[in-house]
């Protein structure tokens, strides 16, 4: 019996086999158990020496059991340890880190220097309607504008006869949001997505503006004009930036100026405040009285300028990108190019 059961021990390689033998042997129907029961069935002097060699017997087996049990836990932990094993001195792989875009660049820089100039940002929806679009904006229904605008006009049912809304096609909306909700005063900016149906060098059908509004008792063009000095001066940073303010028409301003930026081109690379080129960068004015009107503020009251940049115009100045497309093909050997790094 004890050869038995210690070589079946001995010859065990995993643990629910181990187990078996121990149910074998010394489980309550085991082998030696059972032995154990007989015992009463004998005489005093057998019992004892039976009775003792018994025990014997089953201290062993229980002991070559737990040893045998130790091993293999041991063996396991080997076993394990050999298959996870790995190489901490080998080199990392190296992780691709993204660049943050151009547009994203020019938008932050924007809108921290107007924050210096104590404008807060203002938002508003990307799919808007065509009375904060156009109507409030005095652009009438029958206003050429609308047409030169190349709007995006989402679809309605057949049947359904009011007006679409569009993809805005500029950020002024945003005036007509934000003084609707604050009143006046107000100084903000709205920067964001416009959409146009155009696409050649210079205009994709999705591009960036970044909106500024300034709405007070006495605010003059002068203001307007010493705000975006002080823009480009900090923007390009150079000291002697100098603007042309070209009288021009939007229904939402008058009177209206589209604004320069005196620039040279000279061996392909742009320089800022020097040379004989003009850049157009912006549009902008004296919000119209029918605008403050549609916003709810009184035009005897109140008076301000609005302007509109357009943000990937500023990217290509600064940063020299010359095809506006590139900005959103989502090549990424251009953005490494260009981009700027977290
Ligand atoms: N909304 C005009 C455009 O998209 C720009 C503009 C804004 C002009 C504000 C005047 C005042 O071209």
């Amino acid at each position: 019996l004890r050869e038995k059961y210690l070589s079946a021990v001995a010859d065990v390689t995993d643990e629910a086999a181990l187990e078996e033998i121990r149910l074998a042997a010394l489980g309550k129907k085991g082998e030696i158990s059972l032995k154990m029961r007989e015992l009463g069935k004998m005489t005093p002097e057998e019992r004892q020496t039976t009775g003792k060699a018994l025990n014997v017997l089953k201290d062993e087996i229980d002991a070559a059991l737990r040893a045998k049990k130790a091993a293999l836990a041991d063996a396991a932990l080997d076993a394990r340890l050999r298959e996870e094993w790995l190489d901490v001195t080998l080199p990392g792989r190296p992780r691709r880190q993204g660049t943050i875009h151009p547009v994203s660049q020019v938008m932050d820089e924007v809108t921290a220097i107007f924050a210096d100039m104590g404008f807060a940002v203002a938002e508003g929806p990307q799919i808007e309607d065509d009375w904060h679009n156009f109507d409030a904006l005095n652009i009438a229904p029958e206003h050429p504008a609308r047409q030169e605008h190349d709007t995006f006009f989402m679809h309605r049912d057949e049947g359904d006869d009011r007006p679409p809304h569009v993809l805005r096609t500029h950020t002024s909306p945003v005036q007509i949001r934000a003084m609707l909700e604050q009143g006046a005063p107000i100084r903000v900016i709205a920067p964001g997505r416009v959409y146009r149906m155009d696409m050649d060098q210079t205009h994709t059908p999705m591009f960036h503006q970044v909106e500024g509004l300034a709405i007070g008792r006495d605010i003059s063009m002068a203001n307007l004009k010493w705000v975006l000095e002080e823009f480009c001066k900090a923007f390009f940073e150079v000291e002697g930036v100098e603007l042309r303010f070209r009288a021009s028409h939007f229904p939402f301003t008058e009177p209206s100026a589209e604004v320069d930026i005196r620039c040279s081109w000279e061996g392909g690379s742009l320089k800022i405040g020097e040379g004989d080129d003009w850049m157009e960068i912006l549009g902008s004015g004296m919000v119209h009285p029918k605008v403050l009107e549609a916003a709810g503020i009184d035009p005897n009251e109140w008076q301000g300028f609005a302007f509109g940049i357009g943000i990937d115009r500023l990217a290509m100045l600064k940063y020299g990108i010359p095809d506006l497309r590139a900005f959103f093909e989502s090549d990424l050997r251009w953005l490494k190019h260009y981009g700027f790094s977290a």
